[in-house]
């Protein structure tokens, strides 16, 4: 390493008006000679990049573009496997992270920076997620907007001052976070948990009209091919995104609870992921027992917390995912999902591996397997007899009888 290595960061770089404000405070507040500005792309749209890349040349920033999208997609299907979702949103922000924290880690490295740097506020998830991967590395972590207490105003300002490149710091009235697998949409007036989210909201899905299916086919547990079209990760996800997109697919209106502990009112768009969670389950309720049905729900909500708390990496994700991955080698087959009034639901699922016997289950068939109609007797008999001997045992101490009642004690 050189001396002047030993002065460079790389930042996390949007082009927004955050991690702009950050690229002089970095030189005259953190003393750093060199400022490399990177962008991870996780499937934004174009236009962030064009933003990203001319606020960079405006500000005459290194700029370094990585694609992470196909690492995104990988960790986006590993969530589809887990059925994830935090509150009701399929994670879109919280997988990305932890993908983009490691890629800038890995230019920094390269590029034999001294430190990182983030934008990210002290009030949100995001900057958890940052540091709970650059934290595992060697480099120094600066968070200025954080450590300096900056405001939206004060930024505002300190750009018009140096007259640097924000358009005016006007971003929209909406908050953005838009990547591969979700849309996130937050602040002006959406703060408000009684405001009704205006259409104008939304950009990925049409206001619910129509109605189609969809068959998607899985390849133990990862999705292959859509309407028996293979496709790989990327473009699978894109494709549905727009696809279901058009039928109004993927709304979720939520009060979620962050890590700090603020509720936070979020309105989400993941076409894709509505579509591939609910086939992915629905095939998942064919082929598993319903012991592994049962089980599987509690690694599910505690592999969602790791991913909303962007710990993906973790011992216990791991641990996790060996259940998740031993279930998966009999979830290959297809699922078709309805895309109706907004919503998609299960309407066929079709597998080899299905744990499933027409003939047992059929109402026409006398005796399969040996069992007899008549075997039932003796499970009917010992069906609830413990709970009739509680009760019974209930009736003579406390003199009670329980019933089925419709009237409220
Ligand atoms: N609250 C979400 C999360 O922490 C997403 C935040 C997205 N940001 C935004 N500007 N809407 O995962």
């Amino acid at each position: 390493m050189t001396a002047s290595d030993e002065s460079t960061v790389a930042l996390a770089f949007s082009g927004g008006l955050d991690t702009t404000v950050c690229v002089p405070l970095l030189e005259e507040e953190y003393g750093y000679d060199r400022v490399i500005g990177v962008t991870v792309d996780v499937g934004q749209p174009e236009a962030e990049f064009d933003e990203a890349r001319r606020t960079a040349e405006a500000l005459d920033l290194e700029h370094h573009v990585v694609d992470a999208t196909e690492a995104f997609a990988t960790l986006c299907y590993r969530a589809v496997k887990a059925n994830a979702t935090y509150q009701g949103y399929p994670l879109g922000t919280a997988l990305a992270r932890p993908v983009i924290a490691a890629a800038i880690l890995e230019v920094a490295e390269e590029q034999g920076c001294a430190a990182v740097a983030h934008g990210c506020t002290g009030k949100g998830n995001d900057q958890l997620r940052f540091e709970a991967v650059w934290r595992g590395s060697d480099l120094d972590v600066i968070a200025p907007v954080r450590e300096l207490g900056l405001t939206r105003e004060w930024e505002m300002e300190y750009a018009a001052e140096r007259d640097l490149p924000v358009e005016g710091g006007n971003e929209g009235v909406w908050s953005i976070d838009q990547n591969l697998w979700s849309r996130a949409v937050e602040g002006g007036e959406l703060e408000e948990p009684s405001y009704i989210p205006p259409e104008e909201i939304y950009e990925w899905t049409a206001e619910p009209d129509g109605t189609t299916t969809v068959e998607v086919t899985f390849e133990a547990g990862r999705p292959v091919a859509v309407d028996g079209e293979e496709l790989p990760p990327v473009e699978l996800i894109e494709y549905l995104n727009e696809y279901a997109g058009q039928y109004g697919v993927g709304r979720t209106d939520v009060m979620e609870d962050r890590m700090l502990g603020l509720k936070v009112r979020e309105n989400y768009e993941h076409p894709a992921a509505s579509v591939l969670l609910a086939a992915h389950q629905a095939l998942e309720d064919l082929v598993l027992t319903k012991e592994e049905r049962r089980v599987k729900r509690g690694i599910e909500q505690e592999w969602a917390e790791k991913a909303y708390e962007g710990l993906v990496f973790a011992p216990v994700v791991r641990a996790l995912e060996g259940f998740i991955d031993e279930t998966q080698s009999v979830v290959s087959g297809s699922a078709t999902v309805r895309l109706e009034g907004g919503t998609c639901r299960a309407v066929a699922r079709d597998s080899e591996y299905a744990v499933y016997s027409e003939e047992m289950a059929s109402f026409n068939t006398e005796s399969v397997a040996g069992i007899e109609q008549a075997d039932a007797t003796g499970v009917a008999k010992y069906h609830g007899l413990q709970d009739r001997l509680a009760n019974e045992v209930a009736d003579r101490v406390r003199g009670r009888v329980p019933s089925i009642s419709t009237d409220e004690e």
